[in-house]
């Protein structure tokens, strides 16, 4: 899960409250909310640390295929961060809302012009529900690992689910597991070794549990962030889409619609909710 550096810091649930911004109704009683690991420190540098990703060239392509899908309708973004995505689907006349738990990278995102215009509701987006009906739901950049167990992940489908009309779409961007790096009982890939920047990941492929560590040098000191995911396979995806009552439509290599193979990195897969009088299918024909 390398390719952003984000470090760990206390939850920021702030009293403040901002235009457009909704807090969930608190957990049912057992009910286990996630640590909230995008914490103050990490929404000041989110933006700058994931540059690459806000790249016009990496952004149009990806908000060209959620407008499409999304069409006459209202798309919901599950872990809408700062907007990279949100705001200029916005801009391209899409209205949109946003489920996240961390209160710092929503004020982020309140930072930036055109922001009143998106509504957010904090909470899990595993769990969280938020008024209205959506033609698209979508989770990119790798954010289905942060749920990291298997009954989250199931559960995410799920509520993604609830929130669609009729022949509504379902949108994951997420890397395939890269356990070909990993020699036999191996745990460890270094995925950064540089004089001042080391990075890991840990694997453990009895849980799917895979833990990035970042390590970087600032000032002659050595910092750290270690943050855990669950990796899952695109069968297990198409399985959790069945179990919520979703189809596979379609499955890419990236946003402009480039084949799936053996070779992908990563895939776009998009589930639509199947109707109600047809039994779901792992792959639909038509
Ligand atoms: C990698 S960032 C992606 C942000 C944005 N979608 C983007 O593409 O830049 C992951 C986001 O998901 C949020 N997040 C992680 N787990 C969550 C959960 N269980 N419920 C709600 N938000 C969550 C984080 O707070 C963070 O804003």
């Amino acid at each position: 899960m390398s390719g952003f550096i984000t470090r760990a810091a206390p939850p920021a649930f702030g009293s403040h409250d901002e235009i457009g911004v909704t807090r969930a109704e608190g957990p049912c009683q057992g009910a286990v909310v996630p640590e909230d690991l995008f914490g103050e420190d990490v929404a000041a540098r989110y933006d700058e640390s994931s540059a690459e990703m806000f790249d016009p060239a990496v952004v149009g392509p990806a908000v060209d295929f959620l407008a499409d899908l999304a069409g006459d309708g209202a798309a919901l973004e599950l872990g809408i961060g700062t907007g990279r995505i949100a705001l200029p689907l916005h801009l391209r006349g899409i209205p949109v809302h946003g489920i996240d738990l961390s209160e710092a990278m929503v004020a982020k995102l309140r930072e930036k012009p055109d922001a009143d215009h998106i509504g957010v509701t904090i909470g899990d987006f595993a769990t969280t529900k938020v008024g209205g009906t959506f033609s698209l739901a979508y989770l990119v950049f790798n954010t289905i690992n942060n749920l990291t167990t298997q009954d989250e992940q199931v559960a995410c489908f799920q509520n993604a689910v609830a929130h669609l009309g009729p022949g509504g779409r379902f949108v994951i961007e997420v890397g395939v597991p890269a356990l070909q790096r990993l020699a036999p009982g191996e745990r460890f890939h270094p995925f950064t070794v540089t004089a001042t920047r080391l990075g890991f990941d840990e694997y453990d492929v009895v849980s799917q549990g895979l833990i990035s560590h970042h390590f970087w040098e600032v000032d002659g000191r050595w910092e750290r962030l270690s943050m855990p995911f669950r990796y899952v396979w695109p069968g297990e995806l198409d399985l959790m889409a069945r179990l919520a009552g979703m189809t596979l439509r379609e499955r890419w290599s990236d946003w402009s619609r480039t084949p799936f193979t053996a070779e992908s990195a990563k895939h776009v897969s998009v589930w639509q909710k199947t109707p109600s009088d047809q039994p779901p299918s792992a792959v639909a024909s038509g």
